[in-house]
């Protein structure tokens, strides 16, 4: 199955200068594909210690304050440790930062296409994009839900009271309930700039 795709922003007239690029070779593709992890994973894990940590300690309503005012932050650390740019983003988003970009939008369909097809998921996907004037990768790992996110991200009939109007205090426009185990949750995007991949 094909996991690349070449972007042009803006349509006709930045594709006449956009690089002659189409294809990634094999060989740039597993090195995208090997970096993307890593920070993908480095924001995955720091996440879910955390989450873990504050759901040991303490109710999941202090938990999920954890979660909204830490997230960012383990984000920003990351981003410094590694120099690649992270998120994750969803269609259904709880905090509205996270919302996709057209390019994000793509990543997601094609994951959700995958999934409603196939019934599971590709491993990743791989974009080439001009991100603030850079050629940029970006790779894409896609989240299932776990019987865990169920806690915060469940049918809100069957989830704690006081930890729904905790969540809908927090965030007005909360589209992240309502998910069940093993559905397609999003993605972390990594952004990685061409010129560190030979
Ligand atoms: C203790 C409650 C809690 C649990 C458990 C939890 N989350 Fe979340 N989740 C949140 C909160 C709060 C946010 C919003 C964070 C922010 O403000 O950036 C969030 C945001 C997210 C986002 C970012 C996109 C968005 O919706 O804003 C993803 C992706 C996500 N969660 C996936 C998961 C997955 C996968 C699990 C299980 C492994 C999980 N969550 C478990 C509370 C939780």
């Amino acid at each position: 199955m094909k996991r690349f795709i070449f972007l042009s922003l803006g349509g006709i007239a930045l594709l006449s200068c956009a690089p002659q690029q189409t294809k990634l070779t094999l060989e740039k593709e597993n090195q995208i594909k090997q970096v993307g992890e890593e920070s993908a994973m480095k924001l995955l894990k720091s996440l879910r210690a955390e989450l873990m940590q504050a759901l040991q300690k303490g109710s999941p309503e202090q938990a999920v304050e954890v979660c909204s005012k830490r997230a960012m932050d383990i984000t920003t650390q990351i981003e410094r440790e590694t120099g690649h740019k992270v998120k994750r983003t969803t269609f259904k988003y709880r905090n509205p930062n996270n919302r996709p970009d057209r390019y994000e939008e793509e990543a997601l369909r094609y994951f959700e296409e995958a999934i409603n097809k196939d019934g599971k998921l590709p491993g990743y996907y791989i974009q080439t994009v001009k991100e603030d004037g850079t050629l940029t990768y970006r790779y894409y790992k896609p989240l299932k839900v776990e019987g865990l996110c169920l806690t915060c991200h469940g049918d809100k009939n069957l989830m704690d009271k006081n930890l729904v109007s905790k969540i809908e205090k927090l965030y007005s426009t909360d589209k992240a309930f309502g998910y069940r185990e093993g559905d397609f949750r999003g993605v972390v995007r990594v952004s990685v700039p061409a010129d560190k991949i030979k």
